[in-house]
């Protein structure tokens, strides 16, 4: 029970595969209280209707790119919660780019915005909402979901890379500051690819899931996995981590080759 008595906001859980599902599943049963937001267009699949009714929540819909939807986000889960929270999940991307295939060489800038505002700066947002209604406690935890395209390419992540490298610097940028505020620490986790929707949607997926799963001396991290990294961060366990971007891979950012790569090659 380490989030016993904790309160949060989780963000992104779409359907059963969702890493925000096994995260919002996992913070029920270490004893948190929380509500669930997803943009009102991702609601009308209805399924995180299952995930409130398991998780004794509530869903309020909020598309994360709107100051106005996340203020009323913080407004309906004061209702529900009481007060403020102790942690939030920001488990949100999307690249129209990506989603359309328009190649690196010729991106669509409208769209490259886009990508931008929905996967990094609405973590900005939702941290200076929070920060002006003064609705995080002290010593809370607020973590984003980041990839390792942030520092290295990967030419199918596209336009993402920008977002991720975006959502870092912000991490380091609001850390800074919220710590200051109310020690409220930021961190983002770097996850291994994971079958998800918004994984599946990106070309070639399933092969580089494949290679990751060989480079890693530990395999790829599952979506239940970051899901308890993400109940470490959000527990008094993890007090003094801040500012970070934090590797959840089995060991892919560190690994150079793999014995199992050279055996494919020779
Ligand atoms: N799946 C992977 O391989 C992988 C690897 C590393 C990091 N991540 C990151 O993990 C996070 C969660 O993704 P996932 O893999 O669980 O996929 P997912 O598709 O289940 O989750 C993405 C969520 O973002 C939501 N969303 C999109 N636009 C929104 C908006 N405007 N407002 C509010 N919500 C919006 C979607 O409705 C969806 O629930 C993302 O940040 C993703 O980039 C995923």
């Amino acid at each position: 029970m380490l989030l016993k008595g904790k309160k949060g906001i989780i963000s992104g859980a779409l359907d059963e595969n969702s890493i925000a599902w096994k995260v919002a599943e996992k913070c029920f049963e270490n004893g948190a209280k929380i509500t669930l937001t997803n943009a009102p267009i991702a609601l009308r699949m209805g399924k995180i209707n299952e995930l409130a009714e398991k998780c004794s929540s509530k869903v309020i819909p909020a598309d994360l790119t709107s100051v106005e939807d996340i203020e009323n986000l913080y407004d309906e889960s004061s209702n529900l919660l009481g007060d403020k929270v102790d942690f939030i999940l920001h488990s949100v991307g999307m690249s129209p780019n990506v989603r359309k295939n328009k190649e690196y060489g010729d991106l669509n800038y409208d769209w490259l915005n886009k990508t931008l505002d929905v996967s990094a700066i609405s973590f900005h947002k939702m941290m200076q909402v929070a920060e002006k209604r003064n609705f995080l406690n002290k010593w809370s935890s607020v973590v984003g979901l980041s990839y390792i395209a942030a520092q290295r390419t990967f030419p199918f992540y596209s336009d993402m890379a920008e977002a991720k490298s975006l959502l870092e610097s912000i991490t380091r940028s609001y850390g800074y500051r919220l710590g200051k505020i109310s020690k409220t620490r930021v961190n983002t986790i770097s996850q291994s690819p994971t079958i998800t929707t918004a994984g599946a949607g990106i070309e070639g997926f399933k092969a580089f899931y494949n290679y990751a799963e060989k480079m890693s001396p530990l395999g790829n991290a599952t979506a239940e996995e970051c899901a308890s990294y993400c109940i470490f961060l959000f527990s008094d366990l993890s007090k003094k981590i801040t500012m970070q971007n934090l590797f959840h891979d089995g060991g892919f950012s560190n690994t150079g080759i793999s014995e199992d790569i050279i055996d494919q090659f020779s």
